[in-house]
């Protein structure tokens, strides 16, 4: 059998880069050695890109130690890659698992688009949409799916009608509410706000992260359920999982630094509610475009027992302990055969876009498409 080269992006310049470099080192350790010549690509904290072996298990080397250079897409090549000028071995396909800005939000997608290399998980579109919570919401809630109410702005904005906003804040939601910056993650920029008088200090805590800010109605003593898809065309969802957040809620802490938030595997709820639930994740899945690969995360008021969908995650945190491969496990499909499965998925997509005419001259030249 001929081994497929695979090159995994991970790191990055977003608060992320820890979690996507153990993301990395998990996907590595479980990729099948028998199929898959294994390329590891870091990007570092400043932005540079380079081989990083130390991922493979070696002691831990600093970031910056990053071996060779890289450069830009290279379609003729189908490669990606030069060390130090030289152009590299051509690559079968990409798993990029950098997580947040410029990973996530379909711009590592758009290059790779650019060097017509076969990549996991999303397209530009449906990850630039699955970043940004306020164009994700609008899309979903065209489609009658479930999320909470909210209000929105840009920083301008903020500045001429802020009274304005602050009693639409206080009338259309109440408190306590959630003020997010629109294109983030990690909680990194997220306050749970009680009383309108310090909405101010939480909005310009927003600011500083994004230009566009969110405020959503709090979910009270909400649960949060999440939801792993799996799939091209067709979606599938995986048994459900809940988060147990070790704080008041899941902010950055409690995601990262504590380690004390309990994953429940399958969440404990009513079978027609977790019907109700997958197919919901299948549903915004399809309206997205999601493709391989998305952790579909909602909030379950366990008052009333209903729920909204909170945020759609096109590259889920990736370690053999983290959510999204632990719900297929336990939905029957272990981590490498995972894997296998998300390149399956990337090699189908990019054989069926190799197909499409991009050159209208083409299609003129043989008399059709006038
Ligand atoms: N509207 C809400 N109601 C209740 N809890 C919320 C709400 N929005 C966010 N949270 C809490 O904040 C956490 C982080 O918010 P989220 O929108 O998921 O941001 P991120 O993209 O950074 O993960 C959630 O996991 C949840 O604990
Ligand atoms: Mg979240």
């Amino acid at each position: 059998m001929i081994k497929r080269s695979v090159i995994v992006i991970f790191g990055g310049r977003s608060g992320e880069h820890d979690v996507s470099v153990s993301s990395a080192r998990s996907v590595v350790a479980a990729l099948d050695r028998g199929k898959y010549d294994v390329v590891p690509l870091r990007i570092d904290r400043s932005g540079r890109w380079g081989i990083d072996r130390s991922i493979f298990g070696s002691p831990g080397r600093d970031a910056s130690a990053v071996e060779g250079r890289l450069l830009g897409p290279d379609p003729s090549r189908r490669s990606l890659l030069r060390e130090d000028g030289r152009p590299a071995e051509p690559v079968d396909v990409v798993i990029p698992l950098v997580h947040g800005t410029f990973g996530e939000d379909g711009c590592l997608q758009g290059l790779l688009e650019m060097a017509e290399l076969p990549y996991v998980g999303s397209g530009v579109l449906a990850s630039a949409v699955g970043m940004d919570k306020i164009e994700q919401k609008r899309l979903l809630a065209a489609a009658g799916i479930p999320s909470v109410d909210y209000v929105e702005f840009r920083h301008h904005e903020w500045g001429a009608t802020q009274s304005h906003l602050k009693r639409s804040v206080r009338s259309r939601l109440g408190f306590p509410v959630f003020v997010k910056p629109a294109n983030l993650g990690s909680s990194v920029g997220i306050s749970k706000v009680r009383r309108s008088a310090d909405l101010e200090r939480a909005v310009t805590e927003a600011l500083r992260f994004d230009s566009r800010v969110i405020i959503e109605r709090a979910v009270p003593d909400a649960r949060e359920i999440e939801c792993s898809l799996l799939g091209g065309d067709e979606l599938r969802a995986s048994v459900l999982g809940e988060i147990r957040p070790s704080g008041e809620f899941y902010d950055y802490r409690a995601k990262y630094l504590d380690g004390t938030s309990e994953l429940v595997i399958p969440a404990p709820l009513p079978i027609g509610l977790a019907a109700d639930i997958r197919s919901c994740a299948v549903r915004a899945g399809h309206i997205l475009g999601i493709h391989g690969m998305a952790r579909v995360d909602f909030l379950l008021d366990h008052r009333s027992g209903e729920f909204v969908l909170n945020e759609v995650n096109t590259v889920p945190g990736f370690t053999s302990i983290s959510m999204y491969p632990k719900l297929w496990e336990a939905s029957g499909i272990g981590f490498s055969e995972l894997l296998d499965r998300l390149i399956d998925l990337a090699l189908e997509r990019s054989a069926r876009k190799a197909h499409l005419v991009r050159d209208h001259r083409q299609t003129a030249l043989t008399g059709r498409g006038v």
